[in-house]
């Protein structure tokens, strides 16, 4: 655990019920981070902060605000109520994200839309509301889940690879317009990663060979044990055994 100031300060995490971001809540919690929650699922949120609670750690208080990310307008009343409720937002961690397979020729529209709101336009409109403020504190750092998909084009993965092609181009630019006002960004680009993501997927993966959502939480943790004069700008996890 790194002992830098934004080390436990406020961390805002979305897609916080399922998968990586779950995973990510629980490991954040045991180093003592203060959370505030973001998801849909309302009794599944109640859940991870149970589970948060019964971990007894000091410092590890876990809130949720159960709010539809692509629901934009209602963005600056859900971050008001969790400042007023939690105090300023030190990381912002933009995990949600959803995807569908199949071609781009038979992709409804409404399916593109769909991927895009939630991958691209929700974490664009969050963070800005989110980084203004950490711009006018002069601290604070973005987490974003990108993807394999951002660097590398798969048959079937068109809507999920633009959206994540663009989120990435999102993150770089951002990390240059901020930088100056002491505000970092971290682009992190998993391989696949055995989660819940899959299930409704006829993908024939062998989810075994799969990194763990364990792995992917602790490799977030250490992305903010890093002091504030350092950055990782982007990186690149897969799993060692295959090529996915
Ligand atoms: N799994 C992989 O192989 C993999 C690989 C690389 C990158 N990623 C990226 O990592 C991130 C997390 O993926 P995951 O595999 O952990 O996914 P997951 O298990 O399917 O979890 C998705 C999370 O997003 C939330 N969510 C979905 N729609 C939402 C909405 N409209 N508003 C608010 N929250 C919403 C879900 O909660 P509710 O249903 O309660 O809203 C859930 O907590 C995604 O951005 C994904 O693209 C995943």
């Amino acid at each position: 655990m790194g002992n830098s100031a934004t080390a436990k300060s406020l961390v805002l995490l979305t897609g916080a019920t399922s998968g990586i971001g779950k995973h990510t809540a629980l490991a954040l919690a045991k180093v003592g981070y203060p959370l505030a929650l973001v998801a849909r699922s309302q009794d599944k949120l109640q859940q991870v902060c149970e589970e948060i609670e019964s971990l007894h750690i000091e410092g590890a208080v876990a809130s949720y605000f159960p709010h539809d990310l692509t629901d934009l307008a209602g963005l600056a009343s859900l971050i008001e109520k969790i400042e007023n409720d939690q105090g300023g937002i030190g990381v912002l961690i933009n995990s949600a994200g959803m995807g569908y397979m199949r071609p781009l020729l038979e992709t409804p529209l409404q399916e593109w839309q769909q991927v895009l709101d939630l991958n691209l336009t929700a974490v664009f409109a969050l963070t800005q509301l989110v980084v203004r403020r950490m711009v006018e504190r002069r601290e604070g750092l973005v987490v974003n889940l990108c993807s394999i998909s951002a660097l590398k084009t798969f048959p079937d993965w068109g809507a999920y690879s633009a959206s994540k092609f663009a989120l990435l181009s999102l993150s770089r630019t951002l990390a240059q317009e901020v930088r100056t006002y002491g505000v970092r960004v971290t682009a992190l680009c998993p391989g696949a990663v055995d989660t819940p993501l899959w299930n409704s997927l006829n993908a024939g993966f062998d989810r075994n060979q799969m990194l763990s959502a364990e792995t992917v939480a602790q490799w977030i943790v250490q992305t903010l044990a890093l002091p504030p004069q350092a950055v990782l700008e982007e990186a690149v996890l897969m799993p060692a055994g295959g090529a996915l």
